[in-house]
């Protein structure tokens, strides 16, 4: 039985000790591979989140605020939907969009917040109940890519659970892995569990790409800091003048993200050698979209279905609601 700690009177914190990235290992294994990748979770450490943060705010990336003015206009129908039930959202960074929620909430439902920084973690779920007094928190650091189970809380298991994943951060998914995502959701969720999770749609290349490849170079910032981070943390020596970002549209539905070498050039990382051909690229991201059917179709392929989806007038973002039958 995991028992938790009481960070605050309505913040129980359980640590479920997911196991840390060998940020090592695993990015050894991308450069090796014929075409070099590796996670995108690697993009965010302290200098990354902060450049992450700053392409939300940028005029080129529609996504943030779209989905959160459509969050915004349907906030009292959404919270008709979740009830009294829990609300627990995976990946719960600052827990900045839940609020949008909990604003048009009459009655605040228990939160559970999830996420693989402990720290953070205790953080945001401090400041989130210092901005709504009484709002029973459950705070569980796990790795929730991975199948988990929630620890038994009696007073949780008779709630309606509604899973919340805004952001489209399951554009970063294969869309296989995308599908083994939402069955790990449904375990976690059921029975009868409900998801609100934020997809961004397809639209022309014209809007796609500069969201992915903005006039300011953050973008670029964001992607090139894996090569910071790997000079600061592996011992490498990747010269930044020597590689440049790109960003484009590929008609099977993503966003392909990649560094490319300016030059044939060799690079080493701990002793050993990497090289690089003269246009080689390096994958950081993809980043999936999909139309409301073509979401749905993959929705319904992990046992949801579909009960409301609200778009904005432009049809750029989709927001889904999906339940478990
Ligand atoms: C965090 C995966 C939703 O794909 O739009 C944005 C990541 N990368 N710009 C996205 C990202 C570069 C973002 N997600």
């Amino acid at each position: 039985m995991i028992s938790a700690t009481h960070v605050a009177p309505h913040v129980a914190l359980y640590d479920l000790h997911p196991p840390l990235d060998d940020f090592r290992s695993e990015v050894l294994h991308g450069l090796m591979q014929p075409q070099k990748f590796f996670s995108p979770k690697f993009l965010y450490d302290k200098r990354g989140a902060e450049l992450f943060d700053a392409i939300c705010t940028l005029d080129e990336y529609y996504l943030t605020r779209t989905e959160m003015a459509i969050l915004r206009t349907h906030a009292s129908e959404i919270a008709e939907l979740i009830g009294d039930g829990a609300l627990i959202e995976f990946g719960s960074g600052s827990s900045q969009k839940i609020r949008i929620l909990l604003d048009a909430m009459p009655q605040l439902p228990t939160y559970v917040a999830l996420d693989i920084s402990k720290q953070h973690l205790q953080e945001s779920c401090l400041d989130l109940v210092a901005a709504y007094p009484g709002l029973e928190t459950i705070a569980i650091c796990t790795d929730y890519t991975q199948p988990i189970a929630l620890p038994k809380i009696p007073h949780l298991q008779a709630k309606h659970k509604v899973g919340f994943f805004p952001g489209s951060s399951i554009g970063n998914l294969e869309p296989n892995e995308a599908v083994k995502f939402l069955r790990n959701a449904a375990t976690l969720l059921q029975p009868k569990g409900s998801l609100l999770i934020g997809v961004d749609l397809k639209k022309s290349k014209e809007i796609l790409e500069p969201a992915y490849n903005d006039a300011k170079g953050i973008s670029a910032d964001f992607a090139l800091n894996i090569l910071v981070r790997m000079n600061r943390e592996l011992n490498a020596d990747f010269n930044l003048n020597q590689f440049r970002y790109d960003a484009f549209y590929n008609p099977i539905g993503r966003i392909e993200m990649y560094i490319v070498s300016l030059a044939d050039q060799v690079v080493h990382l701990d002793g050993t050698e990497i090289s690089f051909k003269k246009d080689e690229t390096l994958r950081t991201e993809y980043s999936y979209k999909y139309s409301t059917e073509e979401f749905q179709d993959l929705a319904r392929s992990a046992g949801f279905v579909s009960q409301h989806v609200w778009t904005d007038a432009a049809q750029l973002f989709s927001v889904h609601y999906l339940s478990l039958v």
